[in-house]
């Protein structure tokens, strides 16, 4: 099954399922990102649209995309604003939004479903007005060297979806080759547990 199948059928539990990694991101977004405020924000993946409320709190525009159909049926049932539009789009093609008018880029756990990290930064980069942010939070790499990945529970068993595994350096070498500076990056445990390994990994790139 490709990957956008797979959300269309994992929407009617994703939010609901427990899901550390689901949960950890809310807060790995929120911990940063509330220290800023935003006219317009893209958010790539935006899925049912679980960091989409609160990111409206904080600024004036959002643009959602995402390629799996149900999951943005489940985010336009929870939030209609006319500040808010959720549009159907592969993040591996080109991104039909204006250049040069976004203040904040976010991306949650959909970069393991990407296999081009320079496409993402490059468009990144397009979007971005000067001094914007893209910020990143993700599945940490040493989550997916221990075999970790995206998977849900259906009547036949777990299902895996289909991953890509990203070193950081990876995440790192792309941002400098499409001109976005590293400003801050963060290590996210489950419940503070320092000694485990860091579920998620955030960025952020400064343009
Ligand atoms: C794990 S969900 C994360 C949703 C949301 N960002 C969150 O944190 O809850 C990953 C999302 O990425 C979307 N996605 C994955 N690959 C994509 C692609 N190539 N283009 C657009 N959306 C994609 C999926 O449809 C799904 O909604």
């Amino acid at each position: 099954m490709n990957i956008e199948k797979a959300y269309n059928i994992w929407a009617n539990q994703y939010d609901t399922n427990k899901n550390r990694t689901r949960d950890l991101d809310k807060k790995s977004t929120i911990d940063t990102l509330s220290k800023l405020d935003f006219e317009n924000v893209l958010e790539l993946g935006c899925g049912t649209g679980k960091n989409t409320s609160w990111l409206l709190k904080k600024s004036k525009r959002i643009i959602g995309l995402d390629f799996s159909q149900e999951m943005l049926n489940k985010a336009k049932a929870k939030i209609s604003d006319k500040r808010v539009s959720f549009r159907k789009a592969d993040l591996n093609k080109d991104w039909e939004t204006e250049n040069d008018f976004t203040d904040l880029i976010t991306c949650s756990l959909t970069l393991e479903h990407i296999k081009d990290l320079n496409h993402i930064f490059h468009q990144a980069n397009l979007k971005l007005r000067k001094n914007g942010i893209f910020f990143i939070s993700e599945l940490h790499p040493f989550m997916q060297y221990s075999g970790s990945k995206a998977k849900y529970e259906t009547e036949n068993g777990t299902y895996e979806l289909e991953v890509y595994t990203h070193h950081i350096s990876e995440y790192i070498d792309n941002a400098k080759n499409n001109n976005l500076k590293l400003v801050e990056v963060n290590e996210w445990f489950d419940q503070n547990e320092k000694n485990e390994i860091p579920r998620l990994i955030s960025f952020v790139f400064k343009k």
